[in-house]
């Protein structure tokens, strides 16, 4: 099974192929991914209308790009899969609008995507991973807990009552005048600094939800700066690496809730996945391997760029769901919100 996909739901402009391997897990045949960061650096952050407008230029030739990188012709697609949402809206209607063209076109199934669900599945292209597994997703939108049962099944175990974790080191990053976006910054500035200068708050930790909030650490760090008249690199480097550790001590009590509440609905969870951009700062992914050794976990890290927005897993999650009917009319919308689990979109709790 052979699957293009394509990814425009924040600011990179993705097109990918991915074919399902036949003992299991995918093989990324091609992943042309274009940022648009230059676009948006000058405004410090992601504009949706200048997002909008360069996924319609750039869309066209990588989707090209795509399939000539692939060898594969249109025709022998087996389907097209976009992600339908949640994201900006302009943005994700300009991927949508492409991927049914070429469906309709090419008389083939249509998938419209969660780019959450995407993000979940990664795990099962490159590791062939089986359900159930938890799924932390940190990103510049969002930051969730989830249990994948199964494709189209996700439980949430916690989200983020305030800031995403990506937004918080973005704007951490902005504080300390630091180049947009301020995550990678921030880690690189941090491996120079003392992580026990700055005593900032670890909010939630001990709570027994798995629920974040990050915006109460955002301003403790607001708070230090503005004490002082000046941030010489000393002190940009021990805050940054103050915020981090903070950060990480979040995520493994996070992380240790959701176990606990996963465990007490009666499920056995054998692995954990990570998922977003923020999954690509290694004292997170070194944080989450102690956790995961220590709790007997499996811990699957896809390589940074596949947890970063890209097409391939659009892709993958095309073939997910083209394998088991899930298939969708030409007439789907577009949705900036979409939650993965039902109880979410039942109660519209928090972020999507
Ligand atoms: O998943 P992603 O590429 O895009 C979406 O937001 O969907 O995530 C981008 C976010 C940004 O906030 C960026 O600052 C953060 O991930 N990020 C990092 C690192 N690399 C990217 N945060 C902390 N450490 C990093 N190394
Ligand atoms: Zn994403």
């Amino acid at each position: 099974m052979l699957v293009l996909g394509i990814e425009t739901t924040c600011d990179e402009t993705s097109a990918s192929v991915v074919r399902r391997l036949a003992h299991g897990g995918g093989e990324i045949l091609s992943n042309e991914v274009m940022s648009q960061i230059a676009r948006h650096a000058a405004y410090g952050g992601v504009v949706p209308e200048i997002a909008a407008r360069a996924h319609i230029d750039y869309l066209d030739p990588l989707m090209r790009r795509a399939l000539k990188a692939a060898g594969v012709t249109p025709r022998q697609l087996d389907g097209v899969a976009a992600a339908a949402g949640p994201g900006l809206i302009g943005g994700v209607m300009v991927g949508l609008a492409a991927g049914k063209a070429l469906a309709w076109a090419l008389d083939k199934p249509f998938v419209a995507v969660n780019h959450l669900e995407a993000h979940a599945l990664t795990a099962r292209m490159t590791d062939n991973l089986p359900f159930p597994y938890i799924v932390l997703l940190v990103s510049g939108g969002h930051t969730q807990l989830l249990e994948a049962r199964e494709v189209g099944q996700y439980r949430r175990l916690g989200s983020t009552i305030d800031d995403a974790m990506g937004e918080a080191f973005d704007k951490v990053g902005k504080m300390l005048g630091l180049p947009f976006p301020g995550g990678p910054h921030v880690e690189k500035a941090a491996l120079d600094g003392d992580s026990t200068r700055f005593s900032l708050p670890r909010p939630m930790v001990g709570r027994l939800n798995a629920d974040f909030s990050l915006s109460g650490l955002k301003t403790a760090v607001r708070n230090e700066i503005a004490r002082r008249p000046e941030m010489s690199a000393t002190d940009v480097a021990d805050m940054a690496a103050s915020f981090q550790a903070a950060v990480v001590d979040v995520v493994v009590d996070r992380v240790r809730a959701a176990l606990r509440i996963a465990r007490q609905n009666g499920s056995a969870p054998a692995a954990m996945v990570a998922a977003g951009g923020v999954s690509a700062n290694n004292a997170v992914r070194r944080a989450l391997q102690r956790l995961c050794t220590e709790t007997g976990l499996r811990l699957v890290l896809p390589p940074p760029e596949l947890c970063a927005d890209n097409g391939a897993m659009i892709a993958w999650a095309g073939i997910e769901r083209i394998e088991r009917g899930m298939v969708d009319d030409l007439d789907v919308k577009a949705r900036a919100r979409w939650p993965l689990d039902a109880q979410a979109s039942a109660r519209h709790h928090g972020k999507a």
